[in-house]
């Protein structure tokens, strides 16, 4: 017996100089030490996480001790931790524990910690990928002077159904596109490391598919063909890997028979072993109990084997591994192996993060959480990024406000709405740090006799009483949905304005003299085809964080001219979900009043807004593109040039969007797909040109045997600013 103490006291000596060289890049020697002093109850603690019990972000355990669990080494990460004083308080019982590992904290910084941004739908319409990668920097920033390492970001699930509640929290429906969000967006999270202590782990989610879900409802069943899950899927995953993605969470749904929780084909053999991923992958919440209910296992300790043979390494929530493991393992079920090469995964990210030198490291920056400090750094980017992501629908002549505009009603309560402004998914965010529009617009237009009013009641709906509204010279109404409409488990059949909303849309048209404007809020495409015949302008403004109101006021202003694209398809109908730009093309393509060809019999197919469009207060002439040879062989960089002209009389930016059509291929592909785009900013009269290059690899795709291949043959390029107003011209790729 007293061998073995001095075994462990020598072991642990050694560990602990192991420990003061951790920030080292491999850190195997060490955490292979630790490992080989860890029981196998142990072991599994470092595979279970819990949540903060006074703060939960779904259904709750009961009954659980944290504090003594976690003295036991029966907790490897905690999530939901928000203050820097509940997190020590976490990690001194880790310290308690035999072997001192430290714990881990996640949490969901989704659109900033508490410098709000606008919610990642209406970032990635500001087509501004440098902004995204800083506006996740800063999240990262402020989140880790609150004690936390890991965020649950980016959602990178591709998400062509606006009846999902998660569309909000996407970068949309583009796989292309959500590529390049995906990369910025992990690598403003990580950064080059964590020594700063500012930067924490990413975690890309939800693998896989989870967008696809039957019919927009969140949870459901995923039923999409193989080809559908690496082609549209799975690549943006896949970028924020190659961008070093820490950490992956699966995500709730079946995909074809297979729960992603037990799915061992997309865990252990892609993501682990075909794409090579050396972080960790993480349960969604109470995923791994769930296997039961989906049918797939029988009870939980069958969860926990099919979970772990897949290679999820973490269970959140659901106390599935913690209770079963163990047992697995001695019934002959489980190789520890497997379980070995889940606790190194997890023990590897905290030595990066240099927890084993110092578990406090993360919180010892309390000076900087101080309301007013971090209220005030970086609301310059706050702001930007909000007048970025906002995207003019409609404009005539409404916008930007003329200096003779004096008497202004601003119609509905959105408008004074704090705490709607921040979205769903807000981590720290306080109302009370959000300028409203109506605040936002009293400080832009001094002069101005702005008046509020409220349209109708916020809690039901019902409409008001409304003054006359003849002596006014603009009014602006918000209409939409509140922040708690759109996000998990907010799916809707119906995704119309609401009805009196619209009405009031038309009711302030009909009584009054002058222009309408209406700024459209929410996290998902909606419809408002009733009310838009009455507005003069129309804005999407999304959920633009802290400095909604002034971002608001500078593009109405003309302050800012406004540049946001739509990341997501507009429907004219809720019935016209899944919508999306690049559908395949079918043998009878939809055409205007033509028989026997796609669509509906009752509506139209085409969309209210396209994806990608969005307008200006000044005018852009995009010239058609121009490529230098009429064939290209598979090595050829290939040179799309396009001038663009700003034609108006307003300084704006342009965001010109290359796509292609692959003619005809081995299977068959869309009838367009975006490949490139740049914003460009132009002076009244000014004139760029700008050039676009493809290689062979960008025009490639997933075959029938789901390789990517890039097929010799036809191709036509586009080029315009918008998914439905292109340009284009063609090339021929020719085997070498
Ligand atoms: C969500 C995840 C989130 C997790 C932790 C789940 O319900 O699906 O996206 O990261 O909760 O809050």
């Amino acid at each position: 017996m007293k061998r073995y103490i001095s075994v462990i006291i020598l072991s642990l000596f050694a560990v602990s100089a192991l420990y003061s060289q951790s920030r080292k890049k491999d850190y195997s020697l060490q955490v292979d030490s630790v490992l080989s002093l860890m029981t196998l109850e142990e072991k599994i603690g470092q595979m279970n996480q819990y949540s903060n019990d006074r703060q939960n972000t779904g259904p709750v355990i009961n009954n659980q001790d944290h504090l003594r669990e976690i003295r036991e080494g029966r907790v490897g990460s905690m999530l939901n931790v928000t203050s820097v004083t509940r997190a020590n308080q976490y990690q001194d019982e880790a310290m308690k524990s035999r072997l001192r590992i430290p714990l881990l904290f996640g949490l969901d910084v989704i659109h900033g910690m508490k410098t709000i941004f606008p919610i990642p739908l209406g970032e990635a319409a500001s087509f501004d990928l440098e902004l995204m990668r800083k506006t996740a920097e800063i999240a990262a920033e402020e989140a880790s002077a609150h004690g936390v390492h890991w965020t649950f970001a980016p959602n990178v699930d591709v998400s062509r159904d606006a009846r999902w509640g998660r569309v909000m929290e996407t970068s949309g429906e583009d796989t292309w596109y959500g590529k390049q969000v995906a990369k910025v967006r992990v690598e403003g999270f990580q950064g080059n490391g964590y020594e700063n202590r500012n930067r924490i782990l990413a975690c890309a989610k939800h693998f896989a598919a989870y967008g696809a879900a039957v019919a927009g409802k969140d949870y459901a069943e995923v039923d999409i063909s193989e080809n559908t899950l690496h082609q549209v899927y799975l690549p943006p995953f896949k970028a924020a890997l190659d961008a070093g993605v820490a950490t992956f969470m699966h995500s709730f749904n079946e995909i074809n028979g297979i729960p992603a929780a037990a799915h061992k084909y997309l865990q252990r053999d892609l993501l682990k072993d075909t794409w090579g991923f050396g972080g960790f992958v993480v349960s969604d919440w109470g995923s791994v109990g769930d296997l039961a209910k989906h049918g797939y296992a029988k009870d939980i300790k069958e969860s926990a084997l099919l979970s772990a043979l897949a290679g999820c390494d973490m269970d959140m929530c659901s106390e599935s591994y913690i209770k079963n493991l163990e047992q697995l393992i001695k019934e002959g079920l489980l190789d520890v192996a497997l379980i070995d090469d889940a606790v190194r995964r997890i023990l590897t990210k905290k030595f990066e993060l240099g927890l084993f030198d110092d578990p406090y490291c993360f919180n010892r920056r309390e000076h900087e959480l101080d309301d007013k400090n971090i209220n005030g750094k970086y609301r310059d980017i706050a702001r930007e990024m909000g007048a970025k992501s906002i995207v003019l629908l409609k404009n005539e002549a409404a916008l930007p406000i003329a200096n003779s505009v004096k008497n202004i009603a601003v119609v509905g309560p959105l408008n004074k709405s704090q705490w709607d402004m921040l979205g769903n998914w807000s981590a720290l965010g306080k109302p009370e740090y959000v300028i409203t529009v109506l605040d936002g617009l009293k400080k832009a237009l001094p002069k101005a006799n702005i008046s509020y009013h409220e349209g109708y009641n916020f809690r039901n709906n019902e409409l008001l009483e409304m003054p006359d509204l003849k002596n006014y010279d603009l009014i602006i109404v918000a209409v939409g949905e509140k922040s708690m409409e759109s996000g998990e488990a907010k799916s809707k059949v119906d995704i119309n304005i609401n009805k009196n909303h619209q009405q009031l849309v038309k009711n302030l048209k009909e009584n009054s003299d002058c222009p309408v404007v209406a700024l459209v809020m929410g996290g998902r495409p909606l419809v408002f085809k009733d009310m838009e015949p009455y507005a003069d302008a129309i804005l999407i403004t999304w959920w633009l964080g802290v400095e909604a109101g002034n971002s608001i006021a500078d593009v109405l202003t003309g302050k800012y001219n406004p540049s946001g694209k739509l990341p997501v398809t507009y429907p004219q109908h809720s019935g016209q979900c899944p919508i999306y730009y690049n559908t395949k093309r079918t043998g009878r393509p939809w055409r205007p009043k033509a028989q026997w060809v796609t669509g509906y019999m009752d509506a139209t197919v085409l969309p209210a807004y396209a994806f990608g469009y969005g307008l200006s207060y000044t005018q852009f002439e995009i010239s058609e593109p121009t490529i230098d040879k009429n064939a290209y062989d598979m090595d050829s960089k290939i040179s799309v040039k396009v001038t663009v002209k700003n034609t108006g009389k307003y300084k704006g930016c342009e965001t010109v969007q290359l796509y292609l059509q692959d003619v005809a291929g081995s299977i068959t592909r869309p009838v367009i797909e975006l490949c490139g785009f740049r914003r460009v900013d132009l002076e009244p009269n000014e004139t760029k040109e700008i050039e676009f290059i493809l290689t062979s690899g960008d025009l490639g795709f997933f075959n029938a045997k789901n390789e990517f291949v890039t097929e010799p043959g036809d191709f036509k390029i586009f080029v315009g600013n918008s998914s439905d107003n292109l340009k284009s011209t063609q090339f021929e790729l020719i085997k070498k």
